[in-house]
Protein backbone atom coordinates (compact mmCIF):
# COMPACT_ATOMS: atom_id res chain seq x y z
CA UNK A 1 0.00 0.00 0.00
CA UNK A 2 1.37 3.35 -0.86
CA UNK A 3 -0.85 5.51 1.05
CA UNK A 4 -4.41 6.18 2.13
CA UNK A 5 -6.75 6.82 -0.91
CA UNK A 6 -7.37 10.50 -2.14
CA UNK A 7 -10.67 12.03 -3.08
CA UNK A 8 -10.92 15.38 -5.43
CA UNK A 9 -13.52 16.98 -6.81
CA UNK A 10 -13.57 18.55 -10.45
CA UNK A 11 -16.43 20.88 -11.84
CA UNK A 12 -17.25 20.31 -15.86
CA UNK A 13 -16.64 23.77 -18.02
CA UNK A 14 -18.32 24.66 -20.88
CA UNK A 15 -16.32 26.06 -23.79
CA UNK A 16 -16.63 29.64 -25.54
CA UNK A 17 -13.65 29.24 -27.67
CA UNK A 18 -14.02 25.42 -28.64
CA UNK A 19 -11.60 22.85 -28.75
CA UNK A 20 -12.47 21.12 -32.14
CA UNK A 21 -9.23 19.06 -33.68
CA UNK A 22 -5.94 17.34 -32.75
CA UNK A 23 -2.83 17.85 -34.35
CA UNK A 24 -1.79 14.91 -31.95
CA UNK A 25 -4.35 12.29 -31.17
CA UNK A 26 -2.28 9.89 -28.57
CA UNK A 27 -1.36 13.09 -26.78
CA UNK A 28 -4.42 14.77 -26.97
CA UNK A 29 -2.55 17.83 -28.64
CA UNK A 30 -5.05 20.41 -29.62
CA UNK A 31 -5.16 21.99 -33.36
CA UNK A 32 -5.55 25.28 -31.64
CA UNK A 33 -6.17 26.76 -28.13
CA UNK A 34 -9.34 27.11 -26.20
CA UNK A 35 -11.49 29.20 -23.91
CA UNK A 36 -13.96 28.08 -21.50
CA UNK A 37 -15.82 28.71 -18.05
CA UNK A 38 -15.73 26.45 -15.07
CA UNK A 39 -19.11 25.93 -13.68
CA UNK A 40 -20.55 25.57 -10.50
CA UNK A 41 -22.52 22.51 -9.75
CA UNK A 42 -22.19 19.95 -12.12
CA UNK A 43 -19.33 18.13 -10.68
CA UNK A 44 -17.40 14.09 -10.71
CA UNK A 45 -15.71 13.10 -7.59
CA UNK A 46 -13.00 10.85 -7.69
CA UNK A 47 -11.28 8.51 -5.01
CA UNK A 48 -8.12 6.61 -6.06
CA UNK A 49 -6.14 4.47 -3.81
CA UNK A 50 -3.02 1.81 -4.75
CA UNK A 51 -2.54 -1.30 -3.24
CA UNK A 52 -1.02 -4.82 -4.07
CA UNK A 53 -4.31 -6.07 -5.40
CA UNK A 54 -4.72 -8.37 -8.31
CA UNK A 55 -6.20 -5.75 -10.83
CA UNK A 56 -7.33 -2.01 -11.36
CA UNK A 57 -10.71 -2.00 -9.52
CA UNK A 58 -13.37 1.04 -11.42
CA UNK A 59 -16.51 1.51 -10.43
CA UNK A 60 -18.22 4.71 -12.00
CA UNK A 61 -21.68 6.08 -10.08
CA UNK A 62 -22.17 3.17 -8.68
CA UNK A 63 -21.46 0.16 -11.39
CA UNK A 64 -18.15 -1.79 -12.11
CA UNK A 65 -16.97 -0.13 -15.22
CA UNK A 66 -16.33 -2.29 -18.14
CA UNK A 67 -15.03 -1.90 -21.95
CA UNK A 68 -13.80 1.55 -23.24
CA UNK A 69 -14.62 3.06 -20.16
CA UNK A 70 -13.05 0.99 -18.05
CA UNK A 71 -9.96 0.88 -20.41
CA UNK A 72 -9.75 4.37 -20.70
CA UNK A 73 -9.03 4.84 -16.82
CA UNK A 74 -6.70 2.20 -16.59
CA UNK A 75 -4.57 4.05 -19.22
CA UNK A 76 -5.06 6.76 -17.34
CA UNK A 77 -3.86 4.83 -14.22
CA UNK A 78 -1.06 3.53 -16.36
CA UNK A 79 0.51 7.31 -17.37
CA UNK A 80 -0.12 8.38 -13.15
CA UNK A 81 1.88 5.11 -12.28
CA UNK A 82 4.67 6.05 -15.16
CA UNK A 83 5.05 9.24 -13.13
CA UNK A 84 4.75 8.09 -9.89
CA UNK A 85 7.27 5.00 -10.59
CA UNK A 86 4.93 2.89 -8.86
CA UNK A 87 3.00 -0.44 -10.01
CA UNK A 88 -0.02 -0.66 -7.29
CA UNK A 89 -3.28 -1.51 -8.62
CA UNK A 90 -5.66 1.14 -8.21
CA UNK A 91 -9.18 1.20 -6.35
CA UNK A 92 -10.99 4.07 -8.22
CA UNK A 93 -14.84 4.89 -7.68
CA UNK A 94 -16.50 8.21 -9.13
CA UNK A 95 -19.70 9.77 -8.65
CA UNK A 96 -21.38 12.40 -10.77
CA UNK A 97 -23.20 15.20 -10.36
CA UNK A 98 -23.59 15.28 -14.35
CA UNK A 99 -25.47 12.68 -16.90
CA UNK A 100 -22.38 10.97 -18.36
CA UNK A 101 -21.66 11.27 -22.12
CA UNK A 102 -24.44 13.23 -23.11
CA UNK A 103 -22.54 16.23 -24.19
CA UNK A 104 -21.86 17.86 -20.62
CA UNK A 105 -17.97 17.65 -20.65
CA UNK A 106 -18.43 15.37 -18.22
CA UNK A 107 -14.99 13.55 -19.10
CA UNK A 108 -13.39 16.80 -18.04
CA UNK A 109 -14.59 16.90 -15.08
CA UNK A 110 -13.88 13.29 -14.12
CA UNK A 111 -10.25 13.03 -15.55
CA UNK A 112 -9.59 16.79 -13.73
CA UNK A 113 -10.75 14.91 -10.32
CA UNK A 114 -8.86 11.66 -11.44
CA UNK A 115 -5.51 13.57 -11.89
CA UNK A 116 -5.55 15.50 -9.00
CA UNK A 117 -6.99 11.97 -6.99
CA UNK A 118 -4.64 9.87 -8.63
CA UNK A 119 -1.28 11.61 -8.83
CA UNK A 120 -2.10 12.41 -4.75
CA UNK A 121 -2.26 9.02 -3.56
CA UNK A 122 0.12 7.74 -6.12
CA UNK A 123 2.92 10.24 -3.57
CA UNK A 124 3.05 12.95 -6.53
CA UNK A 125 2.35 16.81 -6.00
CA UNK A 126 2.16 18.05 -9.06
CA UNK A 127 1.06 21.78 -9.17
CA UNK A 128 -1.71 23.09 -10.90
CA UNK A 129 0.27 23.12 -14.59
CA UNK A 130 1.49 19.39 -14.50
CA UNK A 131 -1.76 18.33 -13.66
CA UNK A 132 -3.33 20.14 -16.52
CA UNK A 133 -0.74 18.33 -18.84
CA UNK A 134 -1.73 15.57 -17.20
CA UNK A 135 -5.48 15.95 -17.22
CA UNK A 136 -5.58 16.62 -21.08
CA UNK A 137 -4.27 13.12 -21.47
CA UNK A 138 -7.09 11.70 -19.99
CA UNK A 139 -9.93 14.11 -22.09
CA UNK A 140 -8.55 17.51 -23.65
CA UNK A 141 -10.92 19.58 -22.22
CA UNK A 142 -10.04 18.33 -18.36
CA UNK A 143 -7.13 19.99 -18.47
CA UNK A 144 -9.33 23.19 -18.20
CA UNK A 145 -11.11 22.02 -15.52
CA UNK A 146 -8.16 21.97 -13.29
CA UNK A 147 -8.74 26.43 -12.91
CA UNK A 148 -11.61 27.82 -12.02
CA UNK A 149 -13.73 30.91 -13.88
CA UNK A 150 -12.71 31.58 -17.35
CA UNK A 151 -9.94 29.37 -18.67
CA UNK A 152 -7.18 29.43 -21.83
CA UNK A 153 -6.11 26.17 -22.77
CA UNK A 154 -2.82 26.54 -25.04
CA UNK A 155 -2.49 25.29 -28.27
CA UNK A 156 1.25 24.98 -27.56
CA UNK A 157 4.30 24.31 -29.84
CA UNK A 158 6.24 21.31 -28.06
CA UNK A 159 5.46 17.79 -30.47
CA UNK A 160 5.78 16.21 -26.69
CA UNK A 161 2.64 18.39 -25.44
CA UNK A 162 4.70 19.45 -22.34
CA UNK A 163 3.28 23.44 -23.44
CA UNK A 164 -0.48 22.71 -24.43
CA UNK A 165 -1.70 23.12 -21.00
CA UNK A 166 -4.27 25.49 -19.08
CA UNK A 167 -3.94 28.63 -17.15
CA UNK A 168 -6.66 30.80 -15.26
CA UNK A 169 -7.57 33.74 -16.98
CA UNK A 170 -10.24 35.10 -14.36
CA UNK A 171 -11.01 33.75 -10.94
CA UNK A 172 -15.11 32.84 -10.82
CA UNK A 173 -15.78 35.39 -8.46
CA UNK A 174 -14.49 38.34 -11.28
CA UNK A 175 -17.25 38.00 -13.25
CA UNK A 176 -20.62 36.83 -11.95
CA UNK A 177 -22.64 34.96 -15.18
CA UNK A 178 -25.10 32.47 -15.65
CA UNK A 179 -24.96 29.92 -17.41
CA UNK A 180 -28.60 27.98 -18.11
CA UNK A 181 -28.54 24.29 -19.79
CA UNK A 182 -31.40 23.13 -21.80
CA UNK A 183 -30.78 19.56 -21.18
CA UNK A 184 -33.11 18.13 -24.62
CA UNK A 185 -31.93 14.64 -24.48
CA UNK A 186 -30.01 12.54 -21.62
CA UNK A 187 -29.30 9.54 -23.93
CA UNK A 188 -25.71 8.54 -24.48
CA UNK A 189 -24.23 10.56 -27.51
CA UNK A 190 -24.03 8.10 -30.30
CA UNK A 191 -20.42 9.70 -31.78
CA UNK A 192 -17.97 10.62 -29.14
CA UNK A 193 -15.85 13.75 -29.48
CA UNK A 194 -12.71 11.93 -30.36
CA UNK A 195 -14.78 10.23 -33.18
CA UNK A 196 -16.24 13.63 -33.87
CA UNK A 197 -13.13 15.49 -34.18
CA UNK A 198 -11.60 12.46 -36.68
CA UNK A 199 -14.60 12.81 -38.69
CA UNK A 200 -14.18 16.88 -38.64
CA UNK A 201 -10.56 16.78 -39.47
CA UNK A 202 -11.51 15.84 -43.11
CA UNK A 203 -14.13 18.47 -43.72
CA UNK A 204 -13.62 20.57 -46.86
CA UNK A 205 -14.49 23.75 -43.99
CA UNK A 206 -11.98 21.79 -41.14
CA UNK A 207 -8.63 24.51 -42.50
CA UNK A 208 -10.92 27.54 -42.38
CA UNK A 209 -12.25 26.51 -38.96
CA UNK A 210 -8.34 26.26 -37.56
CA UNK A 211 -7.43 29.39 -39.22
CA UNK A 212 -10.34 31.34 -37.19
CA UNK A 213 -9.52 30.15 -33.85
CA UNK A 214 -6.46 32.75 -32.90
CA UNK A 215 -8.55 35.35 -33.82
CA UNK A 216 -11.62 33.81 -31.91
CA UNK A 217 -9.50 33.87 -29.00
CA UNK A 218 -7.95 37.25 -28.65
CA UNK A 219 -11.59 38.53 -29.20
CA UNK A 220 -12.72 36.52 -26.35
CA UNK A 221 -10.03 37.69 -24.19
CA UNK A 222 -10.43 41.19 -25.06
CA UNK A 223 -14.14 40.61 -24.28
CA UNK A 224 -13.11 38.87 -21.00
CA UNK A 225 -11.08 41.51 -19.97
CA UNK A 226 -13.79 44.35 -20.65
CA UNK A 227 -16.52 42.15 -19.19
CA UNK A 228 -18.56 42.90 -22.12
CA UNK A 229 -21.11 40.15 -22.56
CA UNK A 230 -22.35 40.82 -25.64
CA UNK A 231 -19.15 40.65 -27.42
CA UNK A 232 -18.15 37.62 -25.45
CA UNK A 233 -21.71 35.98 -25.98
CA UNK A 234 -21.48 36.92 -30.26
CA UNK A 235 -17.95 35.25 -30.13
CA UNK A 236 -19.06 32.35 -28.36
CA UNK A 237 -22.12 32.04 -30.21
CA UNK A 238 -19.96 32.01 -33.49
CA UNK A 239 -17.27 29.51 -32.08
CA UNK A 240 -20.01 26.99 -31.41
CA UNK A 241 -21.63 27.30 -34.59
CA UNK A 242 -18.39 27.42 -36.69
CA UNK A 243 -17.52 24.13 -34.82
CA UNK A 244 -20.67 22.73 -36.13
CA UNK A 245 -20.95 23.57 -39.78
CA UNK A 246 -17.21 21.75 -39.69
CA UNK A 247 -18.93 18.45 -38.78
CA UNK A 248 -22.63 19.54 -41.52
CA UNK A 249 -19.58 19.20 -44.37
CA UNK A 250 -17.84 16.09 -42.93
CA UNK A 251 -18.57 12.95 -44.97
CA UNK A 252 -20.36 11.53 -43.64
CA UNK A 253 -21.53 13.99 -41.77
CA UNK A 254 -21.97 14.79 -38.13
CA UNK A 255 -24.74 16.22 -36.46
CA UNK A 256 -25.33 16.38 -32.45
CA UNK A 257 -28.22 18.65 -32.63
CA UNK A 258 -32.10 17.39 -32.20
CA UNK A 259 -35.04 19.00 -33.12
CA UNK A 260 -35.58 20.60 -29.50
CA UNK A 261 -31.52 22.16 -29.88
CA UNK A 262 -32.44 24.09 -32.84
CA UNK A 263 -36.03 25.45 -31.43
CA UNK A 264 -33.57 26.36 -27.92
CA UNK A 265 -31.63 28.32 -30.39
CA UNK A 266 -34.34 30.39 -32.06
CA UNK A 267 -35.87 31.19 -28.34
CA UNK A 268 -32.80 32.08 -27.55
CA UNK A 269 -32.26 34.63 -30.43
CA UNK A 270 -35.91 36.22 -29.97
CA UNK A 271 -35.25 36.77 -26.19
CA UNK A 272 -32.29 38.44 -27.60
CA UNK A 273 -34.27 40.70 -30.24
CA UNK A 274 -36.80 41.76 -27.19
CA UNK A 275 -33.39 43.34 -25.19
CA UNK A 276 -32.25 39.92 -23.55
CA UNK A 277 -28.27 39.39 -23.75
CA UNK A 278 -28.40 35.74 -23.96
CA UNK A 279 -25.61 33.87 -25.84
CA UNK A 280 -25.76 30.11 -27.12
CA UNK A 281 -22.96 27.61 -27.09
CA UNK A 282 -23.41 23.49 -28.05
CA UNK A 283 -20.96 20.93 -27.30
CA UNK A 284 -20.51 17.42 -28.77
CA UNK A 285 -24.29 16.65 -27.90
CA UNK A 286 -28.02 17.71 -28.12
CA UNK A 287 -28.07 20.12 -24.97
CA UNK A 288 -27.88 23.92 -25.52
CA UNK A 289 -26.31 25.92 -23.13
CA UNK A 290 -26.86 30.20 -22.81
CA UNK A 291 -24.15 33.08 -22.05
CA UNK A 292 -26.61 35.68 -19.63
CA UNK A 293 -26.65 37.99 -17.04
CA UNK A 294 -27.46 36.40 -13.05
CA UNK A 295 -31.00 39.01 -13.08
CA UNK A 296 -31.92 36.97 -16.68
CA UNK A 297 -31.23 33.73 -16.05
CA UNK A 298 -34.58 32.99 -14.73
CA UNK A 299 -36.25 34.48 -17.90
CA UNK A 300 -33.98 32.21 -20.03
CA UNK A 301 -34.63 29.31 -17.74
CA UNK A 302 -38.64 29.39 -18.06
CA UNK A 303 -38.11 30.57 -22.30
CA UNK A 304 -36.27 26.98 -22.66
CA UNK A 305 -38.03 25.22 -20.30
CA UNK A 306 -40.93 26.03 -22.60
CA UNK A 307 -39.13 24.27 -25.33
CA UNK A 308 -40.74 20.72 -26.36
CA UNK A 309 -37.99 18.54 -25.72
CA UNK A 310 -36.52 19.80 -23.40
CA UNK A 311 -36.34 17.72 -20.15
CA UNK A 312 -34.44 19.54 -17.48
CA UNK A 313 -32.71 22.58 -17.29
CA UNK A 314 -29.85 23.29 -14.79
CA UNK A 315 -28.55 26.57 -14.01
CA UNK A 316 -24.84 26.97 -13.24
CA UNK A 317 -22.68 30.13 -11.94
CA UNK A 318 -18.57 30.19 -12.55
CA UNK A 319 -16.97 27.67 -10.59
CA UNK A 320 -13.81 27.01 -8.96
CA UNK A 321 -10.84 24.45 -10.25
CA UNK A 322 -10.42 20.76 -8.69
CA UNK A 323 -9.99 20.59 -5.53
CA UNK A 324 -9.19 17.71 -2.86
CA UNK A 325 -12.00 16.85 -0.80
CA UNK A 326 -10.81 13.71 1.16
CA UNK A 327 -6.94 12.26 2.00
O1 LIG B 1 -12.30 16.87 -24.23
P1 LIG B 1 -13.10 16.17 -25.23
O2 LIG B 1 -12.30 15.16 -26.00
O3 LIG B 1 -14.34 15.55 -24.65
O4 LIG B 1 -13.60 17.23 -26.32
C1 LIG B 1 -14.39 18.35 -25.99
C2 LIG B 1 -14.99 18.93 -27.22
C3 LIG B 1 -16.00 20.03 -27.01
O5 LIG B 1 -16.66 19.89 -25.78
C4 LIG B 1 -17.04 19.93 -28.12
C5 LIG B 1 -15.37 21.42 -27.11
C6 LIG B 1 -14.57 21.87 -25.93
O6 LIG B 1 -13.66 22.69 -26.14
O7 LIG B 1 -14.86 21.47 -24.79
Amino acid sequence: MIGSPVTARSNVNVALVKYWGKRDPELNLPATGSLSLTLDGLWVEAEVGFGDRDADQVTIDGEPAQGVERDRVVRFLDLIRAQARCDGSARVVTRSRVPRGAGLASSAAAFAALALAGSRAAGLRLEPPALSALARRGSGSAARSIFGGFVEWRRGERPDGSDSIAEPLLEPGAWDLRVVVAITSLAPKAISSRDGMARAADSPFYPAWVAGVDADLAEARAAIRARDLPRLGHLAEHSALAMHAVGLAARPPLLYWRGATVECVHRVWALRADGTPAFVTIDAGPQVKVLCEPADAGRVADALAAVPGVERIVTCAPGGGAEVVAA
